[in-house]
């Protein structure tokens, strides 16, 4: 049997085909289309956004609920796994100074438990603590207080039940949060767009990964905008609109590009630049989000994602198995109507914060590797200095107050995503390169077989998160430490 590579998705992807069983790993290639969906399928309406929750008065209380339900996602009944009957969950904007409270009533019969993924809050108590466990029929109640000087930006919510996290997060728990801008940023239209993956099994219920789809982190077969397959959005020439987009696949990457329209990128993470970068494509690991500014000056266009090599996870025995690729429209954007006036110019946003010059106190090296262990080494086993995850153990203690330089090293032929909790990371160096910008995001990628350099300012909140890989079946499969700072 040949193993499926890369080039053996590509070409299969070329023809076009609408769904290809690949011989022997049984992944289905669906969605090949690189043309905008028709509206003879069950794609084409407009986009939807979920529920929107706002605070007031500094602050937000809100019910999540956790619970399998039958919802309509892709245009067909899926039994999904939901927050408040929705898929993705309720959007929850916020302000820089709030208070959320978050009333997580868990009705899985799995356990599970709440992160705020982004926001810079305390890991301790019933803040965004990742040692709590809500089990199936239960309920935890967590208050995040959102320091005066959050940053604003595009920042989301899920569980993090280790073990878990990946079939929950696939299954449909997700949702956004938006911090506000403290002066707004003029644009026609504000859209979310909440991206992940899924595939459906015959019985109407998210599929169950194969141990080889976990070991290169599963892709689903069909990719959704806010529940969406194939949705459209509409816009009239000239306007500005501003998107902010979610990566909340378990494992996909998103290289996205909207041709014929002009891009430009306010952040990534909570990360934001003092000027808005113009763009032609934007990558977002999962985890990543991205601010984005659209200026309509083309015609109707497909909002795509690209093929985006993430590596192979070979050596097993079976042959190897790359990740699913190709090329695929996400949306149709169409433009109508008459021409609008150019939108005021975007108020200037502070200079942000340069590590490259602040004085180290440590420096430390995070070797991600995907050893072969147990089954005559059929089994991966993904570490992070040579350990799996254990929650009773700290892997790096950190000064309160400090600033550090961290290495992290991928010696393994897949890409992984380091994503740190609490604290954002400056990205300093790539592939041995420095890196001329500042950009701070709170996922970082290190390539296969390569390095990436980040710098920590570990100014506030102490106590004790985690980090790991948000490749979400690399987490579950022991790809986490743990760090306290005091
Ligand atoms: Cu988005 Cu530790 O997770
Ligand atoms: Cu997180
Ligand atoms: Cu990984």
């Amino acid at each position: 049997m040949r193993p499926l590579t890369r080039r053996n998705a590509l070409i299969l992807g070329g023809v076009g085909l609408a769904g290809v069983a690949v011989g022997g790993t049984g992944l289905l290639v669906t969605q090949k289309v690189s043309s905008p969906p028709t509206a003879a399928s069950a794609s084409g309406t407009e986009l939807l956004e979920p529920l929107e929750l706002h605070s007031t008065d500094g602050a937000l209380a809100v019910t999540l609920n956790a619970a399998a339900r039958q919802v309509t996602l892709a245009g067909r009944s899926v039994r999904a796994l939901t927050y408040n009957d929705g898929v993705p969950g309720p959007t929850l904007r916020l302000r820089a100074g709030d208070a959320l409270g978050v009333s997580l009533r868990n009705d899985l019969t799995d356990p599970s438990n709440l992160h705020v993924h982004g926001l810079h809050v305390s890991p301790e108590g019933n803040g965004d603590n990742m040692f709590v466990t809500v089990p199936g029929g239960d309920s935890f109640d967590y208050r995040y207080e959102l320091p005066a000087n959050h940053p604003p930006g595009v920042y989301w919510y899920h569980p993090h039940h280790h073990g878990l996290v990946a079939d929950q997060v696939f299954g449909g728990l997700y949702g956004a949060i938006v911090v506000e801008d403290p002066i707004p940023i003029p644009a026609s239209r504000d859209r979310l767009l909440v991206i992940s993956d899924i595939t459906v099994d015959s019985t109407g219920a998210p599929a169950a990964a194969r141990a080889t789809e976990k070991m290169s982190g599963r892709e689903g077969a069909l990719v959704l905008i806010n529940g969406q397959l194939g949705p459209t959005m509409t816009a009239r020439p000239g306007e500005r609109e501003r998107w902010r987009i979610v990566n909340a696949c378990v494992s996909r990457y998103l290289r996205l590009r909207l041709d014929g329209h002009e891009l430009a990128l306010l952040g990534l993470d909570s990360g934001r630049f003092a000027s808005a970068r113009p763009v032609t494509e934007i990558v977002l690991a999962p985890g990543n989000r991205a601010d984005l500014l659209v200026t309509v000056t083309g015609g109707d266009a497909a909002l795509r994602a690209l093929n985006y090599d993430r590596g192979t996870a070979g050596g097993m025995m079976g042959g190897g198995i790359s990740p699913a690729g190709g090329d695929m429209s996400l949306a149709t954007f169409r433009v109508a109507g008459e021409t609008v006036a150019a939108a005021a110019a975007v108020p200037a946003q502070p200079t942000p914060r340069d590590l490259r010059t602040a004085t180290v106190t440590a420096r430390r090296e995070l070797v991600f590797s995907m050893g072969m262990g147990g089954m005559g080494g059929a089994m991966m086993a993904p570490t992070i200095n040579g350990r799996a995850f254990d929650a009773a153990r700290i892997d790096e203690t950190v000064q309160l107050g400090s600033v550090e330089d961290w290495l992290l090293t991928n010696t393994s032929t897949l890409d992984h995503p380091l994503h740190l909790h609490v604290w954002p990371m400056q990205i300093v160096e790539e592939g041995g390169q420095p890196v001329d910008t500042v950009i701070w995001q709170d996922v970082v990628n290190i390539p296969a077989r390569s390095t990436t350099r980040v710098r920590i300012a570990f100014s506030d909140f102490s106590g004790r998160t985690v980090y790991h890989c948000h490749i979400l079946d690399h987490e579950d499969a022991g790809m986490m430490g743990v760090v306290e700072a005091r």
